[in-house]
Formats: C-alpha cells, structure tokens, sequence
C-alpha cells in the first residue's frame, strides 16, 4: 500500500465539507465520537469499505458499524422493531449500538457476510455534521491497527495509521473513552448483549424493565472461526498486564522499580511515588465513568515508558461502569 500523508483537519465549516466530499468520494476519514475515534468510509460502498480494513489490517470476519445522523435513517439499513424504537428512543444519539437484519444495500464486507448490520447514532455534534453533510450512512470501526488500544484523541489516530490514511477530524478528546455497548435486538422478546460498552448494562435493563442475557464468555483460541467480536486477546499494550481485584499496600510495596502500579483510585494524586514504586491512579474521582475516559490513554502512554510489566486494580464490581472497564482490562491482560 502506498504511503500517503496524513492529516490532522480542525472541524471549521470548511474542512467539515472537504471530508464530506472525500467520503462521498470512497475515500476513509478519521472522526471523532463521543467513544473512542472511527476510521469511516461510504457504508454503501464496497470498495470504500474495504480500505478500511487495509489500513486497519483488520480481518474480514471482523463486522464493522454503520453510523447514521438520526435515528428515523435506520429503515434505510436495517429493519427495525418495537425494541429498537424503544432503545433508540431512551439511548440515540449515544453509546448504544444495535444489531438488526441488514437491507441488501449494505455490502457483505460491512457484516462479514452476515445478514445482521450493527448501528448506531453517535452523540458527538461534529460527526453527526459530518453524517449529515455527506449524505451517507457510515461505516466505521475504532481507528486504530487491529488489536491494539483503541484512540481517543486524533493523535492516538495518526501514530496508528500514520501513512495508511489520508485524513483525520480533530474533534479533540472522547469524552466517554469506551466503546458502545452493542446489543442484538433482532428478535425483541430476546435481546442479547455482545459488548459491555458506553451505556451502562442497568441503564439498558431500567428502559427493558428485565434482566439483559449476555453472550457467553469469549472463547480462548483467536482463531479466525470465531464469531465477531469474541476476539479474547484486544487492546493490546506491548507491556505484560497482571490485574488485581484490589491491589494492597503490600503488593504495590513488593512491586519492583521497573514495574508499574495502577490502582482505581490512588487518592487525589495521578501519579505517587512511594519509594522506588510508581502508583498511577486509573480513576481522578474514584467513579468508573473517570477511569473509563482515561483507561486507554493511560495504557499508551504507560506502553511507551519501560516498564516491565504493569500491575493494575479493576474497577469495583458495584460500579456501573465496572462491566465496561473490566471487559477492556481483561482484554488488554491476555495472553499472546
Ligand atoms: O463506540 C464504538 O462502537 C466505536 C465507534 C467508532 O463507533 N466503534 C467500534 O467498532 O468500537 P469496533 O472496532 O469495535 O468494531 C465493531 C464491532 C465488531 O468487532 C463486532 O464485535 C461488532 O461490532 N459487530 C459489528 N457488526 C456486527 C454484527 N452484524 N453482528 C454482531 N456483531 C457485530
Ligand atoms: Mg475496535
């Protein structure tokens, strides 16, 4: 694949056109969501779509996500039900993606070749804008090389893809830092959870008025036989990660200087030297939602000191962003 240059565009109504128009013209885009950044492409454009996977180096078994600017445009994708008018109207625009059966307008590259679409309607205004001016539903996949931490900032975008996509829109931080949740709503007696996610599995159970089934536990084996996004090994730090329960005083003083601590919440201190240790905090306010949107920067930016190995504390189990978090950790901590 040849090298391009990439580039960073300030969402002024000028660039925002300019990338409609790349969009429009079967190019990939860089864009921000209130998750994590996408690499997006012409969901209705085969060719389109497959670059996406290049750049990306991702698997053709691995679905993408069709993003659209309201949701009275899913009839244009998917069909929809009585749950996925329920949902879309408790959760839309936001973290919540939703598998339906696809129309045959989307290509088999967008769904590995399955007759389900997953969709969403993201909340952040600048790509919403730049759905809307493009005209075009939109698929997009995190925008980082296959397997490694997901980005959320359009820096995190460039030093994955850099000269392997030509634009991206710096719409600045993701506020939210994990992915949707993503649900299977075809049958609607019977909805399924795939991925914990952006929206919180009590928020989703309070509108559904019962308990959500969760898909089995991910297989082991990375092998490409299995179904999408069970993938065990994701979000990949080059560092080792042990994780913790609970870390103790004990365990952080035993941890050696070419090792790193990251407790949920270490106090008010981002980092604390204790002795030769060094003890992140993943939390600022010991809430789930702060460790959420500062998980995956923290893993770049502990994955590019030295240490040896990092040794991190999970997200209490009563909190809501718990499932989340703790699915990206334990992800993040497989085995090669
Ligand atoms: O927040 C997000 O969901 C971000 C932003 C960019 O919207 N997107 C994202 O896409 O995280 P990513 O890289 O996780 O890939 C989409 C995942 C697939 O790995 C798969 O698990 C699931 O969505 N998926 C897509 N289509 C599916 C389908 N038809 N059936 C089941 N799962 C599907
Ligand atoms: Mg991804």
């Amino acid at each position: 694949m040849p090298r391009m240059i990439t580039r960073l565009f300030r969402p002024t109504p000028y660039n925002l056109r300019r990338l409609a128009n790349a969009l429009r013209r079967g190019e990939t885009v860089g864009v921000p969501t209130e998750t994590v950044y996408g690499l997006a492409a012409n969901a209705l454009d085969a060719t389109a779509c497959q670059a996406i996977f290049r750049a990306k180096k991702r698997p053709s078994t691995d679905p993408l996500i069709v993003h659209l600017a309201d949701a009275k445009d899913l009839t244009a994708v998917g069909v929809s039900n009585e749950l996925v008018a329920k949902l879309a109207a408790a959760f839309w625009p936001g973290p919540l993606t939703m598998v339906v059966k696809k129309l045959p307008c989307i290509p088999d590259i967008v769904t590995a070749g399955f007759d389900s679409v997953a969709v969403r309607v993201p909340a952040h205004p600048l790509f919403r804008k730049l759905i809307r001016l493009a005209g075009l539903p939109l698929a997009a996949p995190s925008a980082n090389p296959f397997g490694y931490i997901s980005p959320t900032t359009a820096e995190h975008v460039r030093a994955g893809l850099n000269g392997r996509i030509r634009s991206i829109l710096d719409g600045g931080p993701c506020e939210i830092g994990v992915e949707s949740t993503i649900v299977d709503v075809r049958d609607p007696l019977r909805p399924v959870m795939l991925r914990p996610g952006g929206v919180p599995v009590a928020a989703l159970e309070e509108i559904l008025g019962h308990e959500l089934k969760r898909r089995t536990r991910p297989v082991a084996d990375d092998s490409a036989a299995v179904a999408p996004g069970q993938l065990s090994r994701h979000y990949s730090p080059r560092t080792p990660i042990t994780l913790y329960r609970k870390l103790s005083a004990l365990q952080i003083a035993q941890i050696p200087p070419s090792e790193a601590a990251i407790m949920f919440d270490s106090g008010n201190n981002v980092v604390r030297h204790r002795g030769d240790n060094t003890t992140y905090s993943l939390s600022l306010d010991g809430t789930g939602k702060s460790a959420a949107s500062r998980l995956f920067g923290l893993l770049r930016e502990l994955d590019q000191r030295d240490f040896s190995r990092l040794h991190i504390e999970e997200v209490p189990g009563s909190d809501p962003w718990s499932g989340a978090v703790n699915d990206r950790l334990r992800r993040a901590a497989a085995r090669r």
